[in-house]
């Protein structure tokens, strides 16, 4: 009698230790758990293993769909770069250094914070080759009024907004170059002096 009486003590506090350490594991996936999960959980202490299968199998499918939500989130993140650069009246870009990464399109929004004209304080955004000679394309480029300041039909240029005046936002997408150094200024004339950085592919 003692032994049976004893075999029950040890069992129930072994099923009550092992329900116990079932709750324990599970607590790091809790933040994946639906309100009614949550419920089921701290009403079913006394569980049967049927409904501790059921749960751990519902806990198992949420954490699945919220990777699978995160790899994809992380996938369209790498997919495109989203830049956003301001110029201001005081002829400046808010932006020294352009980073992307190698594949990545990239989608530049260029936004004119200032309250000037296009004629006297017009900003656009024009990414150069390696290899060019910005202040002699800013040069060249500072005869071309007619065509936002950017030469038609040069060979210079990556990718390139139009000319904004103060309040006047344009967005370009192209596929990021090689990966490098690139610059990139404005080319109203005189501008590129102080409104120029690097535009880096990783
Ligand atoms: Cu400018």
């Amino acid at each position: 009698m003692k032994y049976s009486n004893l075999a029950v003590v040890v069992l129930s506090s072994f099923l009550f230790l092992n329900c116990g350490g079932k709750e324990e594991k599970k607590k790091p996936f809790s933040y994946e758990t639906t309100p009614e999960a949550t419920m089921e959980e701290t009403t079913t202490n006394s569980s049967s293993e049927l409904e501790t299968h059921s749960e751990t199998d519902a806990s198992m499918t949420e954490s699945v769909t919220a990777d699978s939500t995160a790899v994809e989130s992380s996938e369209t993140a790498v997919m495109v770069a989203d830049i956003m650069i301001h110029g201001d009246d005081k002829m400046m870009f808010d932006l020294k250094e352009i980073k992307v990464k190698q594949g990545q399109n990239v989608k530049l929004t260029l936004m004119h914070t200032g309250k000037m004209a296009k004629n006297v304080m017009g900003h656009n955004f024009v990414l150069l080759k390696q290899g060019v000679n910005m202040a002699k394309f800013a040069g060249l480029a500072a005869s071309a009024a007619a065509t936002d300041y950017v030469p038609e039909g040069t060979e210079d240029v990556i990718a390139h907004t139009k000319l904004l005046g103060g309040g006047e936002t344009d967005v370009i997408e192209f596929p990021a170059p090689a990966p490098g150094t690139y610059e990139f200024l404005c080319s109203f004339p005189g501008h590129y002096a102080l409104m120029k950085g690097k535009f880096i592919v990783e």
